[in-house]
């Protein structure tokens, strides 16, 4: 029998609400042909598709960030200002397409704002230069009689934006990167934008550009960035077709936030540095199927990532005293939880753990023990297709568990994958201390097969279910399912 203890005054943390954020990049389907389709019957009077924003209500994303990924690299932001049929046709080089510009920065703000999301923008550390960078912030925060928040108003937006998160480029260490450049040469030059950034709107938060937290660059770069810095953005994709290297592999998190925020205090401490300096995994999914520009990243999900999804979430729970954002990477179509065609869509099955803890978990986050089967992997055993390896962090817990409760300690909401592939886990949940819990919820995720997945034919194949629990004398016991996502709302 496993074994759950919560103790409601081990707290942990309280959750910012922006882990729970969003991702688009003009790469295939992302925006043309996914949020953004002009001449769709789909389509609202700005182009926006309306069953899209129906789906992207359900992941509550409280912040968007936007327009790369690795697109931002070569991105004239001018381009997409001003009258649409005047904007210029480029060709693309990150992944080798054409932008139209037909969605600029005031369409992304547009879908901000009728969305009800906050916008967060990456600026081209690649071929852009300090110039383009202190302009975008002037466009869209400037309050005075100025060329770039006069252009702003011109092209109908009297009052300024307000854009808040500004990144400080994308993936500027790797090779496939427009304009990549070296630690050094990287934290020199995000030092100059980030002044003149900040001089144009000292109010702005800048994230510093990251790799995975355990690397060399980010040694580099935490040091060199600490004082001018909000957060510092991590970066992490796993996936395989083996079911155990996929579902463990979201360890790989734990071992990334506690790994890069030592890092952090380091640099804090060594410098004197009041000011926190948070984590932002601004990119993060599973993604090891469809890696090609040909293919348009139009991964399809199953059983096995959502769960694996499920434990990302954990992770960011867990350890929500570090990290204050992430952003799932991406929205829609381009390894995403919503998949259109010209007709409709459907929700893919990593669409379901992410609703569920938007929706389900709670402000505060508790320290809960967890007693269970243990599983091991071994480097012969694993299998990815991304260099990292998981095998050395373990032996892993069977049941990956989070846990929450409201700021009084007297709602709960424990999400709790069970990745043993066969076998079901019959677990008491115990309370450190007397507590009147009398009335619970469940929902959960699940299939007969890990390998299940949704489409157009069969939207419904991997969904969830959601149902009533019985409660006795404020203890519990329930049966986890073999490969399953289930949160427990208790109450
Ligand atoms: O999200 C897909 C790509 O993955 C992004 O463009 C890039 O930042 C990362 O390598």
């Amino acid at each position: 029998m496993a074994r759950i203890k919560i103790d409601t005054a081990r707290r942990l943390g309280t959750i910012d609400r922006n882990i729970y954020g969003g991702f688009i990049e003009h790469l295939g389907r992302c925006i043309y042909g996914g949020i953004y389709e002009e001449g769709s019957p789909l389509s609202d009077e700005h182009g926006f598709r309306k069953d899209v924003m129906e789906a992207v209500k359900g992941l509550h994303h409280p912040i968007l960030r936007w327009p790369g990924g690795n697109f931002v690299s070569g991105y004239r932001w001018t381009d997409g200002i001003g009258p649409v049929e005047q904007r210029p046709a480029r060709l693309e080089l990150a992944w080798h397409s054409v932008e139209n510009n037909h969605f600029g920065t005031d369409e992304f703000m547009r879908y901000c704002e009728v969305m009800n999301i906050e916008p967060y923008i990456c600026v081209n550390m690649g071929t852009g230069t300090m110039d383009e960078a202190r302009d975008w912030v002037e466009y869209c925060n400037g309050t005075g009689d100025t060329y770039w928040a006069n252009l702003r108003r011109q092209n109908g937006h009297p009052e300024p934006y307000n854009v808040k998160y500004w990144g400080l480029g994308n993936e500027m260490y790797g090779q496939w990167q427009i304009g990549h450049l070296s630690a050094e040469d990287y934290v020199k030059k995000a030092r100059e934008f980030a002044k003149v950034m900040k001089w144009t709107d000292p109010s702005i938060k800048l994230v510093g550009c990251g790799q995975n937290g355990w690397n060399d660059w980010d040694q580099t770069v935490i040091d060199g960035l600490a004082p001018l810095m909000d957060y510092y953005s991590l970066h992490l994709y796993t996936g395989s077709d083996d079911y155990y290297s996929n579902v463990l592999a979201p360890a790989l998190v734990d071992f990334a936030l506690e790994t890069c925020q030592a890092t952090i205090e380091r640099a804090r401490f060594n410098q004197k540095i009041d000011h926190p300096i948070h984590i932002a995994y601004d990119e993060w999914n599973v993604w090891f199927r469809q890696r090609s520009a040909e293919s348009a990243l139009e991964e399809r999900y199953d059983l096995a990532d959502a769960l694996a999804v499920s434990s990302y979430l954990n992770s960011f729970v867990r350890h929500s005293d570090t990290v204050k954002m992430a952003n799932l990477a991406q929205m829609v179509n381009v390894i995403a939880p919503i998949f259109t065609s010209k007709e409709g869509l459907f929700l893919q099955t990593i669409y379901h753990p992410l609703r569920i803890y938007a929706e389900q978990m709670q402000e505060v986050a508790l320290d809960a023990y967890v007693d269970c089967k243990q599983l091991t992997l071994t480097q012969d055993q694993e299998r990815s297709r991304w260099p990292q390896s998981i095998a050395s962090l373990g032996p892993f817990n069977v049941l990956d568990v989070s846990v929450t409760s409201d700021q009084e300690g007297h709602e709960l909401a424990i999400a709790v994958v069970n990745r043993d592939q066969e076998e079901d886990h019959s677990t008491t949940i115990q309370f450190a201390d007397p507590i009147s819990i009398s009335q619970g919820r469940l929902y959960q995720v699940n299939a007969t097969d890990p390998n299940t997945s949704n489409s157009f034919e069969q939207p419904d194949a991997v969904t969830v279910q959601e149902r009533q629990l019985e409660l006795a004398n404020g203890a519990l016991t329930y049966t986890f399912p073999a490969h399953s996502l289930t949160v427990l709302r208790l109450h």
